[in-house]
């Protein structure tokens, strides 16, 4: 690419401006290949256009778990959190990116108790008394995703469960603050893997994390577990999802054969989720959906 070309991140500014010394300094990285590492695609680099777009996404989003947030209690059933979540985002001019998604019949996911995740809401799932629940939110705007999760203690909750719900929101913390421009995306599974270990947790191997942007999932898979200096290398204009899925007993998982999405922990230990939407930026990282 000449200097004077476009840039190839669709700025619209002159190559030499823009992501120039970006590309000598990707090149300039050695890669270990025997740690797998490698170079991110260009198509997962976001402009400043881009970041705006999702961070508006992720304006409509966090409000719509923010309305949750308030309303959530026990005698709730779940498909009235996501009424709540689906007229939210509607009203605001988004659409609800989960409805429909790959045949998903809702317009959120909410996950109680052993549910790892892709809970299906339903008028019979009552909320009760002690219960943990996540309620994950995605939103499109002007083609923008924003997804990020939040785990909600209903009354009265056994202090097993309660302490579950916060190493898990610690593990999500950890693994965000381990996201480092010209770091490695093992860095984030390390750090949580360490963390839920510690405290006696397994981590869902299955599931992951993703980057996100103009597609609900890209490139890379955010693997929660892992070993430093591994993967793939981080640099400004990534934006990844962090949502780790830790789980009270063994780390196995297992899908509902009847609706073909709800995805229940093996042995039927208690499971919490914790996820946000994070820009790699020069410096460090912004939070853009949580
Ligand atoms: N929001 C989930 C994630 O964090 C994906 C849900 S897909 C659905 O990636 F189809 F189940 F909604
Ligand atoms: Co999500
Ligand atoms: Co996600």
């Amino acid at each position: 690419m000449l200097d004077t070309d476009l840039c190839w991140c669709g700025s619209g500014r002159i190559y030499k401006v823009c992501h120039k010394s970006f590309d000598e300094r990707l090149k300039s990285v050695k890669l270990k290949k025997f740690r797998g590492q490698c170079r991110p695609p260009r198509q997962i680099i976001k402009n400043e256009k881009d970041i705006e777009g999702i961070k508006k996404s992720g304006v409509i989003n966090n409000g719509a778990l923010d309305l949750i947030a308030e309303n959530i209690c026990a005698g709730m059933d779940t498909e009235t959190v996501n009424l709540l979540a689906h007229n939210y985002i509607v009203e605001h001019g988004g659409i609800p990116a989960c409805l429909n998604y790959e045949g998903f019949p809702k317009s959120i996911c909410v996950s109680i108790n052993n549910v790892v995740c892709h809970g299906i809401p339903n008028r019979d799932t009552v909320l009760k008394d002690g219960d943990i629940v996540n309620v994950d939110v995605t939103t499109i705007l002007d083609g923008y995703f924003a997804d990020a999760s939040r785990m909600f203690m209903i009354g009265n909750v056994s202090p097993k469960a309660r302490k579950l719900v916060e190493v898990t929101k610690e593990c999500m913390e950890i693994g965000i603050a381990a996201l480092k421009p010209w770091g490695f995306l093992g860095d984030v599974g390390a750090a949580i893997q360490h963390h839920a270990h510690k405290n006696g947790y397994s981590v869902v191997r299955q599931l992951g994390g993703h980057g996100v942007g103009k597609k609900f999932h890209e490139e890379p898979f955010v693997a929660h577990f892992g070993k430093k200096n591994t993967g793939m290398l981080l640099v400004p204009g990534m934006v990844l999802t962090v949502e780790p899925m830790i789980n009270a007993g063994k780390d196995e998982v297992v899908i509902d054969p009847f609706d073909d999405w709800t995805i229940y922990t093996k042995d039927g230990s208690l499971s919490a989720q914790w996820e946000k939407t994070v820009l790699i930026t020069e410096t460090g990282t912004e939070i853009l959906a949580d």
